[in-house]
């Protein structure tokens, strides 16, 4: 495409050509990317309640008539659906002799342990009680009272999402060696998207930052940032986003102008206890949900299928260098006099 095609370019259009541009040409963000800014707001987002809720899975990941097994912070748990697909959380060790329930076999919607076949549901049994749940639709939440810091709500604090009829989500999971905390000072750091990810962003400008005066119930208290989205080539989507952590452990990028406005990505950092070596594991539960409410879209969604893992492996080589930047975070604040 030559320049006089750019210049023409109408400004309407959701695609806008981009400059080539040199990557070390870019304006330094270091002096903006204050780090007791980034440090203030991510102590107002440890503040909020989260009601004890942790992400463990993409909805569609709990299938019917297989057991899931996971861990929050070194608890062994398990989560599968009822007979009205329902999900139910329960501890993953069976109350008689203590076998692996994410082994067990799903009879008519209850487990059945497979050493002597204990049958558990949701009404529970003596020595296993099921846990507080939730799923959203998008993402499976259970409620761990022992393990979180604050007061217990009846449901997960999630922000607002485009509409489900209209959506399409893609959920993409990995793991760290950090801890929750470090996942989200990554995300609560936006100067560093188009120097630290060229290949997905450019043109990245903060045009606000929040007041370091908030309480933290302020809604206000977000980032609002100007980017564009590469889409190959020399192709990209501009828009604007703003960066809000609802609760401790999230931090949800909100469309609010351009293509897709109203799309989220929502970032749950889900603490999953210590991994062999001592050091603690974090997963990164990423939620893309995409709207836009441009003709087309809803055949698209039609697509879902087949836009699921293009969206999750995008997602996914994002966080293969934030995760980079995690680790290192958690490592360089841990690292103990030699
Ligand atoms: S260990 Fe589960 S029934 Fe015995
Ligand atoms: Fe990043």
């Amino acid at each position: 495409m030559n320049n006089l095609l750019f210049r023409r370019w109408p400004d309407r259009w959701p695609l806008q050509p981009i400059d080539p541009g040199n990557w070390a040409d870019q304006e330094p963000t270091y002096h903006a990317a204050k780090p007791a800014l980034i440090a203030a707001t991510l102590q107002r987002a440890q503040q909020r309640p989260s009601g004890n809720w942790y992400v463990f899975a993409a909805s569609r990941d709990i299938r019917p008539g297989r057991p899931f097994g996971f861990t929050i912070a070194g608890v062994e748990l398990v989560a599968w659906r009822d007979r009205g697909q329902r999900l139910v959380v329960g501890p993953g060790a069976c109350p008689h002799l203590g076998a692996p329930l994410a082994q067990a076999h799903i009879d008519c919607g209850a487990l059945v342990c497979r050493w002597h076949g204990l049958r558990l549901d949701s009404g529970g049994e003596a020595g296993w009680t099921p846990l507080p749940c939730h799923d959203d639709g998008v993402l499976a939440w259970v409620r761990l009272d022992h393990i979180g810091d604050s007061s217990p709500l009846e449901t997960p604090v999630i922000g607002a999402r485009p509409p489900a009829h209209r959506a399409i989500a893609a959920v993409a999971t990995l793991s760290g060696v950090c801890e929750p905390a470090d996942i989200v000072a990554n995300r609560l750091d936006p100067w560093h998207g188009a120097w630290f990810h060229p290949y997905s962003f450019t043109r990245l400008e903060v045009l606000e930052t929040p007041s370091q005066q908030h309480d933290s119930a302020d809604s206000d208290d977000r980032f609002l940032v100007a980017v564009t989205f590469r889409v190959g080539g020399r192709l990209g989507v501009p828009v604007r986003a703003e960066f809000t952590s609802p609760e401790p452990r999230t931090v949800t990028m909100r469309i609010i102008d351009g293509e897709g406005s109203g799309s989220v990505v929502e970032t749950h950092a889900t603490p999953l206890g210590p991994g062999p070596d001592g050091e603690p594991r974090t997963a990164v539960i990423e939620a893309v949900i995409a709207d836009s409410t441009r003709l087309g879209f809803a055949r698209a969604s039609h697509a879902a299928r087949f836009l699921r893992p293009i969206m999750t492996r995008a997602a996914t080589r994002l966080w293969r260098d934030d995760l980079a930047y995690a680790e290192r975070r958690y490592r360089q604040r841990t690292q103990k006099p030699g």
